[in-house]
This record gives C-alpha cells, structure tokens and sequence, in this order.
C-alpha cells in the first residue's frame, strides 16, 4: 500500500476533514448528467437493488430511488452520510433507499446487488487500493449485473482525484470477468477534467 497517499490509511479522517473544511469541488448540488447517460441505457427493472459506492452527498442516490429502485449509498465520511439520509428523509424515500457510513473496501451487502453507479469513487482511492476496489465491486454484483462507471480523467500524476487512464481501466477490470458493453460517452466534469462513461457487465 502507498501509505504517503492522501487517505490511504485513514480514510475517514481524511475525507470527513473535506468535508469539515467543504474543499468538496466535485460536488455538483443535484444529479450528475452521468446518470442520465446510464438511464438511457439500462434495462434493470425497477426494484433492482443499486448501489452507490463513495456517494458523497449523493444527489444520485433519491433520484433512483424516486425512479423505483431499491438504492444503498456508501460512503466514509460521516457529514454527506448524514445529509443525506435527511435528505431521504425529507423526501420520503427511506423505505426505498439508505445511506451507510462504511469504508467501500471492508463492506460487502447482504445479497448480491443488480447494479453499481460507480461516480468518481474509483479516482478518491490511491491505485494501490484499486485491485481491491475492483474485486470487491465484482463481488457486489450477481453475475449478470451492471457496473455503470465514470472514469475521472485528469490527463496529470498524482490526486486524488487520481487520472484512470482507459488502458489501465481494462487491465483492471479484464475481459475475464467483465463484457465491457456500452461506451456512453463523456461528462465534463470542474477544472477542464472530464469522466468517461463506460457499461460493464459482470460474468
Ligand atoms: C470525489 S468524491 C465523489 C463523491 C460523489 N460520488 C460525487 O460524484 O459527487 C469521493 C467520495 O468517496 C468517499 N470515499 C473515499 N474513500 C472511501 C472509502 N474507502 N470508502 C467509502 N467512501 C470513500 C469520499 O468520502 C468522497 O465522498
């Protein structure tokens, strides 16, 4: 593990003092247009169960739920956790959808999950973590399921947000274990950077 990483080795602390210091740029205030871009593809039926790693104050995670899926938001840091089960609070939406303060890769769901929405979380872990981040999303899912993914391109070294070069990305989640289905283009995202939009199915 590179433990001189930014939040290699105490995630929570390190994101929530983020959050406590609101140096959280990537944040949009509603959906992302991402999601959007996934809808639009997808053929999950509602009530699939979709999950939404590294959520931040996840915008994404009440828009689903209010489409009719079933959504579990994750995150590390307690601050967005707590907004945001309020937020689904205040809409109504707790029987629907839950918002859980966990570290991503200790966690694992009860069952398998249909679907991840997978929104610049990757980019938040230092790449030595990322084949334990990658294995454990391939675990997440029922063979069958989507992974709907949003590759942070930073085009420089170093981050976080760290740059998921798309060669690095197919190495990482190799043809092995997933169809790499659908390229759904790009989101521009704050600074000149851009996510790439990528359906995988997992085997
Ligand atoms: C770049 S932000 C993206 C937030 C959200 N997906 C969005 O697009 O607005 C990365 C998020 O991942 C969370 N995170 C980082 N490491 C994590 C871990 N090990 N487990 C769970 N969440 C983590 C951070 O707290 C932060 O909210």
């Amino acid at each position: 593990m590179q433990s001189s990483a930014p939040g290699a080795e105490n995630p929570e602390q390190h994101w929530q003092a983020r959050y406590d210091a609101g140096s959280t740029r990537w944040d949009r205030g509603e959906p992302s247009p991402s999601l959007e871009r996934w809808l639009a593809l997808t053929d999950l039926a509602p009530g699939a169960h979709v999950l939404v790693p590294g959520c931040g104050y996840g915008h994404e995670v009440p828009e689903l739920a209010e489409r009719g899926f079933r959504v579990t938001g994750l995150d590390v840091a307690p601050t967005p956790v707590e907004h945001l089960q309020a937020e689904l609070e205040h809409r109504g939406l707790q029987a629907h959808a839950a918002a859980v303060q966990v570290d991503m890769l200790d966690w694992m769901p009860e069952a398998p999950a249909d679907a991840i929405y997978e929104q610049t979380s990757l980019c938040a872990l230092p790449p030595a973590q990322w084949e334990a981040y990658a294995d454990r999303l391939r675990r997440w899912l029922r063979p069958g399921g989507e992974l709907f993914a949003c590759f942070m391109q930073t085009g420089r070294d170093g981050g976080p947000p760290y740059h998921c070069a798309l060669p690095d990305m197919q190495a990482l989640f190799p043809e092995e274990h997933w169809i790499w289905r659908d390229d759904a283009g790009a989101t521009e995202h704050f600074n000149g950077k851009h996510e790439i939009l990528r359906r995988l199915i997992r085997r």
